[in-house]
């Protein structure tokens, strides 16, 4: 017996009524970043390993546990993307971009995690991301946040709180990891093997344990805020009163330090949280998140350019589009039915240049009886019906029913003469829309 064929676990196939969500959200990003000044940049889904390891940080559980790493058909050792921050700076290096003072970029596309799933983390998972490469201002950050902040309610997301952190200068850092290792070193005898290594190798990543064991003791660890230096001080006050400026509310959480080791100064979420009862994404409620990493171009091997930038989970806004009853699927304007053969080829030709008008109109190519192809003109709710048969094809004109009102309304059905039909649907699709955007 043949074994049943079915999508790699935690790997989903996409498609209506949820991928008109996406379609959506996607057309939303690319005009509303472009607006902004991001170009699109589009990078191959696997990479050396080597850019993950070095940009993401071994001791990570993206590096550690997460990565989809093969070894390809030349003996290299290849990785699908987990993420697309250390890709776009390995494009901005290869490229030599680092000659404009100023550069933005949005992405849009797949990434893979190995991760134990639940709703709304999934091991192929969609981000759009920005990064902005070139100025250290703290007005970088805040126009960074601010387009996430902007495309969040342009999309119809409510409820989302930004959490802001600084987690310093690079020089910060020494005292920051003397005062931590202090904290848990008299702890480490009773840590898991995995947490004893992170703690030799990492010790800021046990701060994003997922060992709920350690939560209580990282709870009372030394946070990074207590060491920052003057600059970074100067430069997390100045992107607070900013983001005041720009009207953008936010929380400040200490314990904030993002599961990437790439990260300088400025971080931040962007976290789901619903009044109590209606938590369509569950655990998994961050749905963006990023910050400045203002050493990782020369780190990687580029020039000394600083950056910022972020990432959003397109399935979490999806799911939570689709809690809100957002409803987006195409209905056709027209369904044009016929039942007789001679027919058929008049039908075809008034539906193709009807559409070619841009207007949603559809058909049953299998033909047959009039009660199969209304049934077909239901399954797929389109918003008009028509006949066409011998005598309207004599007349020229048509009796169209608007399957959205019920018997007896007066506007149930409406003669249309063939050379009125096109602008009779343009009116149609203006009266009422045939999507239903969030929120309306
Ligand atoms: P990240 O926090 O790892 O950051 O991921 C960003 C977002 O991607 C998360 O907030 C979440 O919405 C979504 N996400 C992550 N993993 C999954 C998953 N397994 N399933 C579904 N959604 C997921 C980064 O990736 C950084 N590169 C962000 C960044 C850009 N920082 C600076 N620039």
């Amino acid at each position: 017996m043949s074994q049943k064929l079915v999508a790699v676990k935690g790997m989903n196939d996409l498609m209506s009524p949820q991928i008109e969500i996406w379609q959506f959200v996607e057309r939303t990003a690319r005009e509303m970043f472009g607006t902004w000044g991001y170009s699109e940049i589009r990078t191959p889904i696997v990479e050396d390993t080597a850019l993950f390891v070095r940009s993401v940080g071994e001791v990570t559980d993206i590096v550690s546990k997460e990565m989809y790493t093969f070894e390809d058909k030349g003996g290299r050792s290849i990785t699908m993307r987990p993420e697309n921050t250390a890709p776009a700076v390995r494009a901005y290096i290869e490229h030599g971009l680092g000659q404009q003072p100023v550069t933005r970029w949005y992405y849009l596309g797949p990434m893979f995690r190995y991760e134990r799933m639940k709703t709304g983390r999934y091991r192929q998972f969609y981000q759009i991301g920005a990064e902005a490469y070139g100025p250290a201002d703290a007005s970088q950050d805040v126009e960074n946040i601010a387009l996430a902040w902007h495309f969040l309610k342009a999309i119809g997301i409510q409820h989302v709180t930004l959490h802001l952190n600084s987690l310093g200068d690079a020089p910060d850092r020494p005292k920051y990891l003397e005062a931590l290792r202090a904290y848990f070193a008299p702890h480490v005898a009773t840590f898991s093997d995995a947490a004893k290594e992170t703690f030799e190798r990492n010790t800021m990543r046990l701060l994003d344990t997922k060992e709920e064991a350690l939560r209580p003791l990282v709870a009372g660890a030394p946070v990074i805020g207590d060491f920052l230096g003057e600059a970074a001080k100067a430069h997390f006050d100045e992107v607070k009163a900013l983001l005041t400026t720009l009207g953008i509310p936010f929380v400040i959480d200490r314990t904030l330090v993002r599961g990437l080791d790439y990260y300088t100064r400025t971080t931040f979420e962007f976290i789901y949280e619903p009044p109590a009862g209606d938590n369509a994404l569950g655990t998994a409620g961050t749905v963006c998140g990023g910050g400045r990493y203002d050493n990782l171009v020369r780190e990687l091997g580029g020039p000394d350019k600083p950056a910022v930038g972020f990432a959003m989970g397109l399935d979490r806004l999806v799911l939570l589009l689709e809690s809100l009853g957002t409803r987006l699927e195409r209905r056709p304007l027209l369904f044009i039915a016929t039942m007789e053969p001679e027919l058929k080829a008049h039908a075809v030709k008034l539906v193709t240049e009807l559409r070619m008008k841009g207007l949603a109109v559809d058909f049953d190519p299998r033909g047959g009886k009039f009660k199969r192809q209304l049934d077909r003109a239901l399954a797929v709710k389109a918003r008009h019906f028509v006949v066409y048969g011998q005598s309207e094809h004599e007349a020229r004109a048509f009796k169209i029913k608007n399957m959205d009102l019920p018997d007896g309304d007066p506007n149930k059905e409406a003669t249309v003469p063939l050379d009125g039909l096109a602008e009779w649907l343009l009116n149609a699709a203006r009266v009422a829309p045939v999507t239903t955007p969030p929120g309306s």
